[in-house]
């Protein structure tokens, strides 16, 4: 069977789950329209490690009508949506994903598409451009993509070791991308996350929300108009004197632990939350990590400090700590988006796609002429991206006449 998954059975399901994200992602179809017409993939393999929910389904379907031979395995152990992995699988893709899984199992799962001989990779954190780079079946592989900010951090420290052996579009560091994806769509579905996973009132709480990033800024933007009271941490001033003229409070983590309701980490770092910060919270503070990885909530102290836990509700654990505080810890401390909730919208995850369709378009049609580097995305598909879904969302725009474009391009013209 070229599939590993919960249940084929749940395939009818999650095949009608990907037709209402496909109505809700209007660009990714035109771009799946055009290329299902010409299948530039043909011949090609591309494995893909993402997160396996609708989204993602939209993105798989569209390369295999574009004429590639797919295979998926998960972003994260417990992002993977069963559903979804039946349909795909039903579909003729090759599906690696079950969810939960153990890390052992992501791994084997990552190793499945090692083992697939791409010769495209999109990866969602970097796991599987470390994998194929270790295992050193690099040769045939004409470049890949990378979706996520801490992929980027990784595949940019292969790059300095000069280990990277492909070009990597840095598909997250497009306009369309992080603009939206990265800041409206976690800031809604990091919400969607913790409210799912406590059903908790929102209004009036304190929200201590660790960096000011495109994804902490959408995190707090969305709490404040909940009507949270926001608190910042950052390391950076820049990021901490924008948060504060935002309107958040900024201050430490050392302060912030003691005021805070709820805490957000999305940092990309690790030890954002530790023992000493754990140790000041109140009683019923709820904790979670929207970055790519579990490491911003140092869940080990968490586990030694408790005198016991036990499970609350689906994606909710209580520890009850030896001085006799609870503290409330969401989806094991892994993307909580993901994990408590669906992830992005499908709306938002248009423009993220699109960009990993032609992000992996642009690495076949330059095959042997990029740098073997992380790569910007050309400006040129990053604005077709912005204007197929302006045309999708009906929204038209001027355009700057010949005399404004000329303007613009001289300097003799002042006061
Ligand atoms: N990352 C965040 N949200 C996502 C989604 N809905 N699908 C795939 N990856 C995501």
């Amino acid at each position: 069977m070229p599939y590993k998954i919960k249940d084929i059975g749940l395939a009818e399901q999650g095949e009608r789950q990907l037709g209402w994200a496909e109505m809700h992602m209007p660009a990714l179809m035109e771009v799946r329209q055009e290329l299902s017409r010409t299948k530039p993939f043909s011949g090609h393999r591309i494995s893909a490690v993402l997160h396996v929910t609708k989204e993602t389904g939209v993105l798989m379907r569209t390369l295999k009508a574009a004429g590639a031979e797919v295979a998926l395995a998960a972003g994260n152990p417990l992002s993977t949506q069963n559903d979804i992995a039946a349909a795909l699988a039903n579909e003729g893709i090759h599906v690696y994903a079950i969810s939960p899984e153990s890390v052992g199992e992501y791994n084997e799962h990552i190793q499945k598409m090692v083992d697939f001989n791409p010769d495209i990779v999109l990866d969602d954190g970097g796991d599987l451009h470390s994998a194929i780079h270790s295992s050193g079946k690099t040769l045939g592989i004409i470049g890949g993509t990378e979706e996520t900010t801490s992929g980027i951090h990784r595949e940019k420290a292969m790059e300095k070791d000069g280990a990277l052996r492909y070009p990597i579009v840095a598909v997250n560091n497009a306009f369309t991308k992080y603009l939206f994806d990265n800041r409206y769509g976690t800031g809604q579905s990091t919400l969607d996350g913790i409210v799912r996973a406590t059903n908790i009132f929102i209004p009036g709480k304190i929200v201590v929300v660790a960096g000011y990033g495109w994804v902490g800024r959408g995190v707090a933007m969305r709490f404040k108009g909940m009507g949270a009271r926001v608190i910042v941490t950052e390391v950076d001033p820049f990021k901490a004197l924008e948060a504060s003229m935002d309107g958040m409070d900024v201050m430490p983590m050392e302060y912030a632990a003691k005021a805070g309701d709820i805490f957000v980490t999305a940092t990309g770092d690790i030890d954002v939350i530790t023992q000493k910060h754990i140790e000041l919270m109140k009683d019923g503070a709820i904790v979670s990590n929207t970055g790519h990885f579990d490491v911003e909530v140092d869940v080990k102290a968490l586990r030694e400090m408790a005198a016991n836990s036990r499970k609350v509700r689906q994606n909710l654990e209580e520890y009850t700590l030896k001085n006799g505080r609870r503290i409330y810890l969401l989806a094991e401390g892994r993307i909580v988006n993901l994990g408590a909730a669906e992830g992005h919208p499908s709306e938002v995850m248009d423009l993220s796609f699109c960009n990993q369709a032609l992000s992996a378009l642009y690495v076949l049609e330059n095959k042997g002429s990029l740098d073997k580097k992380v790569i910007k995305i050309p400006d040129e598909i990053d604005e077709r991206i912005a204007r197929i879904k302006l045309r999708a969302l009906g929204v038209s725009i001027d355009a700057l006449s010949d005399k404004q474009k000329k303007y613009l391009s001289q300097w003799a013209y002042g006061t």
